[in-house]
């Protein structure tokens, strides 16, 4: 898991008014809320007084309020108030939480995991939607699902946007198993996304759609790919319209991930055609399910070679290409020590332990454990984006 970006963590609508919510991503455990002039904030949901979980105490004056002795932290971390002491003014500078960047746009709660300065960080990626807090594009329906995995993010991720699937995992849905070839693509890569448009061959359409449309179907133009570091686009031009399924990947932990998505379509606005939409996402997500937990090993090699690469694989490529970057500049978290260390709880860092390096000290609770960056040049660790098919 890497740090230094801007992970999509929830939808924005499942974080309520007026109480915190606790959420777990990459391996931490988080709170987010939102103040009384309708802002987020995201902080460590880790109280540096006896490790209390935050998140289950209230909200008060715009603070957080430990359920467990009762220490007030304000919007920027600060423990504001014990009230056990006799004296307020003295409140000692170590009573601090870390609180991150947070933002909530295109229905999602974007929040940068780690510690660089806000003119060092990669921009919020720029998804398809209007510019807003919902998810909102003129002319279009939303809604939007969940799904539970009990797998590493990066097959989960790697799954979404691997295109030669389709016909064998999906052949009951929008896979065509007459049809497996996939034509030749190219990747659409800029460093903060990567994505392919391909022409696909669906199969007769089944359900609602083949009872309203036919059943006869001529290819479907199609755009798949991802934000770095866990939003993932399938963009598909149906004949009765055009559907967005944007999907954050939240890792949980090494283990575990949740698909949180949100789709938009311009066909079949009534409220009528909402539940058949989030019906035929999870029935992908299902049909994906054995094949996604059966992959081994767990996680994704850090070795290029040491599973199989052919043209087809292209996105995924490129995807393990960013991340080889992101590790070489030394975010990559060790999860393993992370999470498994039972006595010293660790978090990741957040900017203000740079932005006041006067304070580098005042922090009860320890950074998260790194790994060593690689000693590789990229040309070392790097794969041609198109690799030749490397079956004679
Ligand atoms: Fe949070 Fe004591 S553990 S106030």
């Amino acid at each position: 898991m890497l740090m230094n970006y801007w992970y999509a963590i929830e939808q924005a609508s499942m974080v309520p008014e007026g109480e915190p919510y606790p959420i777990r991503a990459l391996g931490e455990d988080l709170v987010l809320w939102r103040t009384s002039d309708g802002g987020m904030v995201a902080q460590s949901d880790l109280c540096v007084h006896r490790g209390a979980l935050i998140s289950g105490g209230e909200l008060i004056d715009d603070c957080l309020v430990c359920p467990y002795h009762g220490w007030e932290y304000n919007t920027a971390g600060k423990c504001v108030k014990i009230p056990a002491n006799m004296d307020q003014t003295r409140i000692p500078k170590k009573a601090q939480i870390d609180t991150y960047p947070c933002v909530e746009k295109y229905g999602f709660v974007w929040v940068f995991l780690g510690d660089l300065l806000e003119d060092e960080r990669p921009p919020l990626p720029t998804l398809p939607l209007d510019d807003h807090k919902e998810a909102r594009l003129d002319g279009y329906k939303a809604t939007e699902g969940r799904y539970h995995w009990d797998a590493n993010y990066e097959r989960v991720l790697e799954n979404a946007i691997d295109i030669a699937h389709a016909p064998f995992v999906h052949r009951n849905t929008f896979g065509n198993p007459k049809k497996p070839q996939v034509e030749e693509y190219s990747v659409d890569e800029d460093g903060r996304s990567a994505f392919a448009i391909v022409e696909l061959d669906p199969p007769p359409a089944k359900g609602l759609w083949g009872r309203i449309r036919g059943k006869e179907r001529d290819k479907v133009w199609s755009k798949t790919g991802l934000y770095f570091p866990n939003v993932t686009l399938l963009n598909i031009r149906l004949p009765m319209g055009e559907f967005l399924l944007f999907t954050a990947a939240v890792p949980i932990d090494d283990n575990h991930t949740v698909s949180k998505f949100i789709n938009v379509r311009n066909f079949f606005q009534g409220n009528w055609a909402d539940r058949d939409s989030i019906k035929r996402t999870l029935k992908i997500f299902e049909e994906d399910g054995p094949q996604v937990l059966g992959q081994r090993p767990e996680l994704v090699p850090f070795d290029l070679q040491a599973e199989l690469h052919v043209k087809s694989d292209a996105l995924q490529l490129a995807y393990r290409r960013w991340r080889q970057e992101g590790h070489d500049r030394g975010w990559g978290i060790d999860s393993h020590k992370f999470m498994t260390h039972k006595e010293v709880k660790t978090v990741i860092p957040s900017p203000a332990r740079r932005e006041n390096p006067e304070l580098a000290n005042a922090w009860v609770m320890k950074e998260a454990p790194l790994r060593e960056p690689s000693t590789k040049t990229m040309d070392e660790t790097t794969v041609p984006a198109m690799p030749e098919s490397t079956v004679e």
